[in-house]
């Protein structure tokens, strides 16, 4: 099923995100979270810091699984995801560093890793907070349109879009990664809960695609369609074609 909640701002869905994401912490011993990087879920990553310093949420027995690295960037490149969580949220809690997952984009064998990534999640039960911002083109994770879903963590060629779009953060095209490693459809769609945060009015086709249009592996986030558990935040802009 799909709960859809359209909020004035997304700073208002940050919040409601934040508290979704509390509940999930309290109720469980050993939480797992699935998460993600990009502009999205920053407000909401700040939300759950706030909670933190004033004494309401511990992370010390949570665990994370995020969704998809560069390869070829180490953890320690400022454009790296796994850089990213570090500094936008794993640095501002008490969580076990150790605790914390992101697909290895420097390993000798992209395809053991992915294979381990996965064996990594199901040996935790799978994921009870999944949580997803989406592309304006429908993907999730790098989870690209394409002609089918694809189950495994796996690695994808970037589109030459995306490269275009990503050659802002560094400092020339040439060093864009050409390539990424991304959990796939089967651990997102076994998280217990999917959060899907969408904001902006680059994003309202997509949203309407994801949630209105046919199961269709062109438009990857349609697969949630199928999920018993999904909840979408949205601010008016993202809503405004459904
Ligand atoms: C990030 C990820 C991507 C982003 C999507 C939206 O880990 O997997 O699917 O969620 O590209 O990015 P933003 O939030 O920057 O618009």
């Amino acid at each position: 099923m799909m709960d859809v909640r359209i909020f004035k701002s997304a700073q208002e869905a940050a919040q409601a995100g934040a508290n979704l994401i509390e509940e999930v912490v309290l109720g469980k011993d050993q939480p797992i979270l699935g998460l993600a990087t990009g502009s999205t879920p920053i407000p909401m990553y700040q939300a759950l810091i706030q909670k933190y310093e004033a004494g309401t949420l511990s992370f010390k027995n949570v665990r994370t699984f995020n969704l998809d690295e560069y390869i070829g960037l180490d953890g320690a490149h400022d454009q790296s995801y796994r850089y990213f969580m570090n500094t936008q949220l794993f640095d501002h809690l008490d969580i076990d560093h150790a605790n914390t997952h992101v697909p290895s984009g420097i390993g000798a064998d992209h395809a053991a890793d992915a294979k381990a990534y996965d064996e990594a999640i199901e040996a935790a039960g799978g994921t009870d907070i999944q949580v997803l911002g989406i592309g304006n083109n429908g993907h999730i994770g790098f989870n690209e349109p394409a002609e089918v879903f694809i189950k495994g963590t796996h690695i994808v060629d970037l589109t030459d879009s995306t490269i275009d779009a990503n050659t802002r953060f560094f400092a020339s095209r040439d060093e864009v990664p050409r390539q990424a490693i991304t959990m796939g459809m089967g651990a997102i769609m076994s998280a217990r809960k999917v959060l899907l945060l969408a904001f902006g009015p680059a994003k309202a086709q997509a949203i309407r695609d994801t949630l209105c249009g046919d199961i269709d592996p062109r438009v990857p986030a349609s697969i949630l369609q199928l999920h018993p558990n999904v909840v979408v935040l949205l601010d008016e802009d993202a809503a405004s074609l459904l």
